[in-house]
């Protein structure tokens, strides 16, 4: 079995928080796993070409044509996406949107697979977490996790963090701050949140090898979908 890990941060792995954050979550699951970073990938948002209606095979012509053989090898995946303006990024988003090239008349390719969601702000990734579990729902996908935290602002490291008066260290840590490494959030030091991402990655583990049925978990998530679907209409 094999897992597919997503990076969408645009930010280099040295730096991203997401990267790590996901990174532990499958070092944690024990599986073959390949984690890819959406950085430097150009990948467009779905523009309703409704050319994949027939065959579910994106045309568009972009990064996302080579990730489509990986995603349909996966077993399971664990997507990660930092919180921008209260959401996924954009980066993270198009990645989501181009799913629906799986979604057509027989396409259930994707059915009844599972996933965990990573998501990291300047806050709180709570939001991206709930946003990726959306997504992953309308492709009959089980979430089976939710981890959360904190990483560090760019204010921390842009060079005018000590002074901007909207930046996020002086408006946490009020005027004079002194940006030291210790102050900068790091997902790497938390150990409430390790443990979270490492809990995470074992219960993936755990339902991916204990009696799973992908079409029972695939019955499961339309019927939760139906019900979304009937209550927002
Ligand atoms: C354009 C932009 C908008 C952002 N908006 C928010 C926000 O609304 N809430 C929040 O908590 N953090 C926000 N952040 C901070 C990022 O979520 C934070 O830096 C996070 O650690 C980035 O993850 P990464 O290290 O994996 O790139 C924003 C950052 C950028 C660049």
């Amino acid at each position: 079995m094999k897992i597919l890990g997503i990076s969408g941060s645009p930010r280099a792995p040295e730096v991203s928080g997401i990267y790590k954050l996901v990174k532990i979550v499958l070092e944690a699951t024990g599986m073959d796993y390949e984690l890819i970073s959406l950085k430097d990938k150009k990948i467009n948002g779905c523009i309703a070409c409704m050319g994949c209606v027939k065959d579910n095979i994106c045309k568009v012509m972009d990064d996302m044509a080579d990730l489509r053989e990986k995603i349909i090898e996966a077993d399971a995946f664990v997507i990660g996406a930092p919180n921008y303006y209260m959401g996924i990024n954009a980066l993270t988003r198009a990645f989501l949107e181009r799913l629906y090239q799986f979604r057509h008349r027989t396409g259930t390719t994707l059915w009844g697979r599972l996933a965990v969601a990573v998501g990291v702000g300047g806050s709180s990734g709570l939001v991206c977490c709930e946003q990726i579990e959306q997504f992953m729902g309308y492709r009959f996908i089980e979430t089976v996790a939710k981890v959360a935290g904190q990483g560090a602002a760019s204010c921390y490291t842009c060079g005018y963090g000590e002074t901007c008066q909207v930046g996020v260290p002086v408006m946490v840590h009020g005027e004079g701050v002194k940006i030291t490494d210790d102050l900068i959030p790091d997902v790497t030091k938390q150990p409430k949140l390790i443990a979270s991402a490492q809990k995470a990655g074992k219960l993936l583990k755990h339902r991916l090898t204990d009696d799973y049925d992908s079409w029972k978990v695939a019955e499961k998530l339309q019927k939760i979908m139906m019900e979304k679907f009937k209550s927002s209409t």
